[in-house]
């Protein structure tokens, strides 16, 4: 029986080429061209699971891409762990801009990660994250040391809104019975600062569209006659913040959870330089909600940003024209007690009423999910600031994330569970943009760490 540092040392180098295999598929579940990779790579992760010494792996159909259900159960007296990741990637556009090609992984040193980071699309989210998983499950299974339960569930549209996983847990809750779900998609503060996520923001996201003249108008002849859908919808967005970057839209903030002083002093403790900040984003000032911390303002107060906005002529040289029609794609980061039904309903209803004369405004909502806190005190959380005790040396500090993974509010209705986030990704590893990348280092602490949750969560159940 090996310790899982000896683990992690006599088979490091077969840890990372599994994992660039499976980084080497395009699982872009946003394309449709890339449908097959897409199953390819989860029949790949059925294969590693049933490896990992899972005894029922299975390939579950949905109307999307296949959720795969693994599971290994020594005694039904004993708690259990559900894992939760996601093989779908985000599409790497704009591909000009890697350094090296998204799907060819490659590790190569960087300043934060002088032993190497893996650089590819997915390489931290999720692929990686989700892999320690189950590299942690192998070590577990084939060592003697797995102290409970395990089931996995590994979804391939997380990326795309998890439409078809939430029909899927609606309609297994008995089989997904769990004691705690376990994740790994998201963060921590630093590599000597570890941190657990306690919160996600939830998510709002719609599509605009403002049609102005039956077609595309020469802007001479009717340039300051009729209506610009692209002047319009800029000024109609410009209108969503006021000058102290407050959102606009009436009844947007009636149920945002306020924080307390004390919590809000709390969170102020977290190390956090805004010079640093500033520096790794090329920036000279931070912006955002007047009253608020670069801290808060990105994980507890609720946001509206355009995330991509289009119309009109953007080839070469010039055209002289006025658009028939102007588009722009907007998220809304929610926070808990924000219902994101009821702010995609709010957005819907201000942004038809302040549309002008001559323009006809559609929103389509997207997809959305709610956000989701979970307090410090469960038996989870102690045993995952304790595995990090133990492998860091540290104990971890709780962080809310301004990231969202919506499903895992929905965990915790149907299936009324906690879900512990441990991330060991970094802010610099670049997740949704090109070049990303996720650290060796970090890669093999996850892997080192996530044992330590399943024996603390067991001793801790007793
Ligand atoms: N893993 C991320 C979410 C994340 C990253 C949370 C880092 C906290 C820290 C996840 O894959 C993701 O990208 N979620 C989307 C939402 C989804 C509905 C497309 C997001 O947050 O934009
Ligand atoms: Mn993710
Ligand atoms: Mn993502």
């Amino acid at each position: 029986m090996q310790n899982i540092q000896s683990y992690i040392e006599n088979n490091k180098d077969r840890f990372l080429s599994e994992l660039i295999d499976l980084l080497k598929i395009p699982s872009i579940s946003a394309d449709s061209a890339y449908k097959k990779d897409t199953i390819k790579t989860a029949e790949v992760v059925m294969s590693s699971l049933k490896k990992a010494g899972c005894d029922t792996v299975e390939l579950c159909e949905t109307d999307g891409y296949p959720i795969i259900y693994a599971e290994k159960i020594i005694d039904k007296n004993l708690p259990t762990v559900l894992v939760y990741g996601h093989y779908d990637v985000q599409p790497p556009d704009p591909v000009e801009l890697w350094d090296s090609p998204p799907f060819e992984p490659v590790i190569k040193p960087t300043e934060l990660h002088p032993e190497g980071a893996i650089f590819a699309r997915g390489a931290c989210d999720d692929k990686g994250q989700m892999y320690m998983h189950v590299k942690a499950m192998e070590f577990m299974t084939t060592q003697d040391q797995l102290p409970c339960n395990v089931k996995f569930m590994i979804e391939g549209e997380e990326e795309v809104g998890s439409v078809n996983l939430s029909k899927y847990v609606k309609e297994n809750q008995e089989k997904l019975s769990n004691d705690v779900i376990l994740i790994s998609d998201t963060g921590m503060i630093a590599k000597d600062t570890p941190s657990i996520t306690t919160g996600l923001r939830g998510l709002s996201y719609v599509e605009v569209e403002v049609t102005g003249p039956n077609r595309d108008l020469h802007s001479g002849l009717y340039g300051g006659a009729v209506a610009n859908p692209i002047n319009v919808l800029t000024k109609m967005i410009a209108s969503l913040h006021d000058e102290n970057n407050h959102i606009t839209i009436p009844g947007f903030y009636d149920n945002v959870e306020e924080l307390s002083k004390d919590e809000r002093a709390q969170m102020a403790k977290a190390p956090f330089s805004l010079e640093n900040y500033k520096k790794a984003l090329d920036i000279d000032a931070v912006y955002g909600e007047e009253g608020y911390t670069t801290n808060e303002r990105n994980s507890i107060r609720p946001t509206l940003d355009v995330n991509g906005i289009w119309g009109g002529y953007i080839g070469e040289g010039a055209k002289t024209v006025i658009a028939s029609k102007a588009y722009a794609k907007i998220s809304m980061r929610l926070v808990p007690n924000q219902d994101w039904q009821n702010i995609t309903n709010l957005f819907k209803k201000h942004f038809e009423s302040i549309a002008p004369k001559g323009v006809k405004v559609k929103v389509n909502p997207h997809h959305g999910g709610q956000g989701y806190v979970t307090p410090i005190d469960s038996i989870g959380y102690q045993a995952a600031s304790k595995a990090y005790e133990d492998t860091f040396g540290k104990t971890p500090i709780p962080q809310r994330s301004g990231g969202s993974i919506p499903i895992v509010s929905l965990f915790e209705e149907e299936l009324k569970s906690k879900t512990i986030l441990m991330g060991f990704g970094l802010d610099s590893d670049a997740i949704h943009s090109p070049n990303e990348h996720f650290g060796v280092w970090n890669y093999l602490k996850g892997i080192e760490t996530i044992p330590g949750f399943y024996k603390h969560f067991v001793e801790l159940s007793k």
